[in-house]
């Protein structure tokens, strides 16, 4: 049994001394793509949600350095006005706005995109970018399981009160921020909302799956028009997403040198904003500034419009 207790420790401390000698390399295959475009911003508006922190704030930073107008949307605004200090001292120049919107409060939604509607007279981009992973089981507002709620029907919601003043501007971008989890999901149309069994990682998976699903919809339905929209799987990124999940905290910090830091976690959704190449291509998955691969639950022309009825119903309203 010595044997074996050596042999353990021998292997973990060989691995450790491994880690190290090869970190740099292993940190420069970690940070993935890079988007190399440097296309300008200026004149053009920028909406991003959930952009207080990690990807979503580097992402801000990033398409303000363009010049680009940017408004944050967030639900806590007294993080967002720390946020906006804190891109406005990385970018000094930047213009930059907190507005704000709870993703977990369709008449929040409302009242946010009637108000953005008055004030805003163009936007060029939406960035959807709030997620929530791997909650207890919580609903919104409005009755919805929180992750389904929030990642999908929540800027389901948004995007179709946008949608005229995308058209309108175009052309323009949606990006819709998912994951490589919308591969382990699925969409279970007789318990959407987990009512009859909640597991928080299939329900995350489920909501990720959901954002694949209505990117491909609607890139569908906006054929003709000068709007595109394409998805993205950002990377395992070091961030306050894992919140929820004390076990995922401590396997990110333990690991974190193969992650991303946030800042390399939002490459593909900056690529996905301004790549020049990408001005024609909608209903496409990225991941570290390349195409990537959508999983067959993904791909379903079938599903994404069963999943759009769904949501039109669940949410009460009409688009097409
Ligand atoms: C907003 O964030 C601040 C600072 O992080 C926190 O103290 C406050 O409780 C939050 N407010 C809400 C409504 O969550
Ligand atoms: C798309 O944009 C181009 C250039 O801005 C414009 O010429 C064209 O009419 C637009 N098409 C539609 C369908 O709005």
């Amino acid at each position: 049994r010595k044997m074996i207790l050596l042999l353990i420790v021998a292997c973990l401390g060989i691995t450790t001394l491994l880690t190290f000698l090869f970190a740099p390399f292993i940190r420069s295959y970690a940070a993935g793509g890079v988007c190399r475009s440097e296309a300008r911003l200026d004149g053009k508006t920028v909406l991003i949600t959930g952009a207080n922190t990690g990807i979503g704030k580097e992402t801000a930073l990033d398409l303000a350095g363009r010049g680009a107008r940017v408004i944050i949307a967030c639900r806590n605004m007294t993080k967002g006005a720390k946020a906006l200090a804190s891109i406005q001292a990385a970018c000094p120049g930047a213009q930059v706005e907190v507005r704000e919107l709870d993703l977990a409060d369709t008449s929040s939604i409302r009242a946010f995109a009637q108000k953005f509607l008055q004030e805003v007279s163009q936007l060029h981009i939406l960035i959807n970018n709030a997620g929530v992973m791997m909650c207890p089981y919580m609903k919104t507002i409005d009755g919805f399981e929180m992750q389904i709620g929030v990642n999908h029907l929540g800027h389901f919601l948004l995007t179709s009160l946008l949608i005229g003043l995308l058209k309108r501007s175009g052309p323009a971008r949606v990006v819709v921020v998912s994951s490589m989890a919308h591969n382990f999901g699925w969409i279970r149309f007789h318990d959407l909302h987990s009512q009859g069994s909640y597991n928080s990682g299939l329900a995350y998976c489920q909501s990720k799956l959901a954002n694949v699903l209505f990117t491909r919809e609607l890139a569908r339905r906006l054929k003709g028009t000068n709007v595109t929209v394409n998805s993205l799987h950002p990377g395992t990124v070091n961030s306050e997403l894992t919140r929820h999940s004390t076990l995922m905290t401590i396997l990110f910090t333990v690991s974190s040198i193969f992650l991303k830091t946030p800042q390399e976690g939002a490459q593909t959704s900056v690529y996905c904003a301004v790549a020049e190449e990408l001005h024609a291509i909608s209903g496409k998955h990225f991941s570290d500034c390349s195409p990537a691969f959508v999983a067959p639950q993904g791909r379903s022309e079938e599903t994404a419009r069963r999943l759009w009825d769904a949501s039109c119903e669940n949410l009460g309203i009409e688009w097409d």
